[in-house]
């Protein structure tokens, strides 16, 4: 059986997280790309996925973590500018910990809370849809 939706969702974080270390160990244009690739594929999934489907009932949480994704944009795009300047890829590494620490505890329990198996199924098929989708996007 495929990954669900949370389980997909947290392998993207520990990758995103291991391309961060990499980063700050040395930097290098192809795992800069590799990262912005995948963390722009996972935003846009959630943000087309989970994130519609909690807005009704938890609206002020996802409005922040919409926030947070529009932060990490930025700071992508910064760290490219500045050529891996490491302030810029610690203020990104601190941003994306936080938000990930956000979404695998206190979004994710209520999200088990509020949607039944068939809900989560279709959801799980809607994130890798539009992740699959990205990724070929910007490849
Ligand atoms: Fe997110
Ligand atoms: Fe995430």
């Amino acid at each position: 059986m495929a990954m669900n939706i949370f389980e997909h969702i947290e392998k993207e974080h520990r990758e995103v997280e291991g391309l961060l270390e990499q980063l700050s160990s040395s930097y290098d244009r192809s795992t800069y790309d590799r990262l912005n690739q995948s963390l722009q594929a996972h935003m846009k999934a959630e943000e087309e996925s989970l994130y519609p489907a909690m807005e009704g009932q938890e609206s002020e949480m996802i409005q922040q973590a919409r926030r947070e994704h529009d932060e990490v944009r930025q700071l992508l795009q910064r760290l490219k500018q500045e050529g891996g300047a490491q302030s810029v890829l610690s203020q990104l590494t601190q941003a994306i910990e936080g938000h990930v620490q956000k979404e695998e505890g206190e979004m994710f329990s209520r999200a088990r809370d509020m949607f039944d198996q068939g809900r989560i199924e279709q959801l799980s098929q809607r994130f890798e849809e539009v992740d699959q989708r990205v990724i070929q996007q910007i490849r």
